[in-house]
């Protein structure tokens, strides 16, 4: 590795130990910061796949090793292998000698595996999208497609119960998966007492991840912060349901795979394609080219684009509906979000 490599990658670890990490994993906040100053570990995590968010994916490959029941004292000072952890002293002696005794394991983990967690909770802001779209064609069924699925979770919203605080449940009370979502200020959402009907379910991912298969699980539990225990219950609970009825989720990149998807979905049905967390990682090139892609598709059928994503330079995520017709499209501005869905700040007037 050159040493302008290093010093890129130095940077981008430093960069999350200061903007990312911190208020949500002390743990990777203070390793990061060590691993920025450490050219042994940062040329092992430069051996991660390409175009992929090296802290991250770095990470989850330890946490990874970890799940999978590799001894090592490390684990102590994971809050999601350990309870008690988080007590006392450094970790980062105890994080540099696993990295260096697993290297041959992290390498091919990390050149192989791609960041795909996928966050059942944001499902609380993606609801009152869907009923928007229900509303605007007049309570038809939905036809969804969710482009970057990761393991198809999110395809499956109207399967879980949500609690935004309002003194009342919505969805299914009796799912396993139960999602809490604050409503921050006026005006509200619209969240549907009875929810909109799904005609069709339909993800495409560049990587599929399968319900049913238990080292792809580990891989998505390895992907939550160790902290964040809550969500990992979460994410294992809507595993058990997914693998009842697995969602579909067809592997391609969606700008070779979507035109050929969106002609065969049922005529009677609305069309609404999704993204979360997806399209804000394109290179620009890609993004431009969906952009046009939908809109071009258009002409021959309306359709709806829920947008879910972190834009580059904005504060904070931003949720919008874009309506599509004849080769046009209206955007609107919905809602801002936490990145996982905890909270909502609805902005749009109806
Ligand atoms: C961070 S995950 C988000 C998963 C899910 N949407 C969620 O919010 O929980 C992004 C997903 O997009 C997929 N992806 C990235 N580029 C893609 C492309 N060009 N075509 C299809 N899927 C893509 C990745 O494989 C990954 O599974």
């Amino acid at each position: 590795m050159s040493d302008s490599q290093v010093e890129t990658l130095s940077k981008q670890f430093k960069y999350f130990s200061e903007k990312v990490y911190p208020g949500s994993s002390p743990l990777y906040q203070g390793l990061s910061a060590r691993i920025a100053e450490d050219p042994e570990i940062l040329s092992l995590a430069s051996e991660s796949r390409k175009g992929e968010i090296v802290p991250n994916l770095f990470f989850a490959t330890v946490h990874f090793l970890l799940l999978q029941g590799t001894e090592h004292p490390l684990s102590a000072f994971f809050p999601s292998l350990c309870s008690s952890s988080g007590g006392g002293g450094d970790p980062y002696p105890y994080f540099r000698s696993f990295c260096l005794e697993n290297k041959n394991r992290i390498r091919c983990l990390a050149s192989s595996k791609r960041v795909q967690t996928n966050e059942v909770q944001r499902c609380a802001c993606l609801l009152p999208a869907f009923e928007l779209v229900a509303r605007e064609s007049r309570g038809g069924p939905l036809s969804l497609v969710d482009i970057g699925a990761s393991a198809g979770l999110n395809l499956l919203w109207d399967r879980y119960g949500y609690d935004y605080g309002t003194g009342r449940k919505y969805g299914n009370v009796n799912s396993p998966v139960q999602i809490s979502c604050t409503v921050r200020g006026d005006p509200k959402p619209p969240i549907p007492e009875i929810f909109p009907s799904v005609e069709s379910r339909l993800g495409i991912d560049l990587n599929p991840i399968e319900v049913r298969d238990t080292e792809e699980m580990l891989w998505l539990k390895s992907l939550v912060w160790p902290e964040h225990t809550k969500r990992a219950e979460l994410l294992q609970r809507a595993i058990e349901l997914a693998r009842r009825d697995p969602p579909r989720v067809i592997s391609g990149d969606v700008v070779d795979v979507l035109p050929g998807v969106l002609s065969e979905l049922p005529r009677h049905s609305t069309l609404c394609v999704f993204h979360s967390h997806t399209v804000y990682q394109f290179p620009q090139e890609l993004r431009d080219r969906l952009l046009s892609q939908i809109t071009e598709l258009s002409r021959k059928r309306d359709l709806f684009e829920v947008s879910f994503e972190w834009w580059r330079g904005k504060d904070q995520p931003s949720l919008e509906l874009s309506r599509v017709r004849d080769g046009k499209r209206r955007e609107e501005l919905l809602a801002y979000c936490s990145p996982h869905g905890e909270w909502l700040q609805w902005v749009q007037r109806t």
